[in-house]
């Protein structure tokens, strides 16, 4: 059944990026055009700063550029922030909405995460809502209700009829060299397709999950190819275009 989402891999370069790193943004291009075409969506998503430049670089390859974050209203006196619609009008295809960090360092809680992804919506934008558990809530049984809690409250409506993303990263593995087991992953990945179904119906079975927390080129093939994995969510490997483009190539 999920055989027939199309794969998507994105890259996600944090606080990491000035515009000379859109040279390796243009390594990767190079890499996507010369080499077999990719089966996979290929998404980065570079700092703010450099949308816009990264927009207009990645276009000819085929590249989609993603913001990692938006505020919830459209626009107004927030100091600092960025508006689902200003990362659509510099070129943005996707955004990376919930992500662990910002709900450990900016206090995020699912009710934001979730009008976030309603504001995205309302732009144009594709989120990419990200959900994942500590390494104690795994470790006392807990993780699959953790993530079932924050799908409930992060995942809008709308995803009934719109294009959403979910990226599952257990925080434990991010930037860690760590992952779960095969095994783990798949029996995640069941729980929130489950969970989709549930909610959505049928919609549910197409709906996108990701797989994101130290993927690899030396473990990007057997992760992404574990039932239900319908791509990944690329932290530190996605800075190397050679890296990063061996994780598309394993799709
Ligand atoms: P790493 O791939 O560096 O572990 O980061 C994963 C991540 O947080 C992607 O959003």
């Amino acid at each position: 059944m999920t055989t027939t989402i199309s794969p998507l891999i994105a890259g996600n370069w944090k606080m990491n990026g000035t515009r000379a790193s859109l040279d390796e943004l243009s390594v990767l291009a190079s890499m996507l055009t010369t080499g077999e075409a990719p089966r996979a969506i290929v998404v980065v998503c570079p700092p703010a700063t450099i949308v816009a430049a990264a927009a207009r670089q990645g276009a000819t390859a085929g590249i989609q550029i993603g913001g990692q974050d938006c505020h919830t209203e459209g626009s107004g006196a927030h100091t600092g922030d960025i508006a689902a619609g200003m990362l659509a009008d510099a070129g943005a295809q996707y955004v990376i909405i919930g992500h662990s960090e910002r709900r450990a360092e900016h206090g995020e809680t699912n009710d934001q995460v979730r009008l976030k992804a309603v504001a995205a919506i309302a732009a144009g934008l594709k989120p990419i809502i990200c959900v994942g558990e500590t390494e104690a809530q795994r470790d006392s049984g807990q993780a699959e209700s953790v993530v079932a809690g924050q799908l409930a409250g992060s995942v809008p409506d709308a995803a009934e009829n719109h294009e959403v993303n979910i990226a599952y990263e257990p925080i434990w593995a991010i930037g860690t060299g760590r992952t779960p087991s095969n095994e783990e992953i798949a029996a995640m990945h069941a729980c929130i397709r489950q969970a989709l179904v549930d909610r959505f119906g049928d919609k549910g079975l197409s709906i996108r999950i990701l797989y994101g927390g130290s993927l690899k080129p030396q473990n990007a093939r057997e992760i992404l190819a574990v039932e239900n994995v319908n791509g990944g969510l690329v932290g530190g490997a996605s800075l190397l275009a050679k890296d990063f483009y061996t994780i598309i190539s394993a799709v």
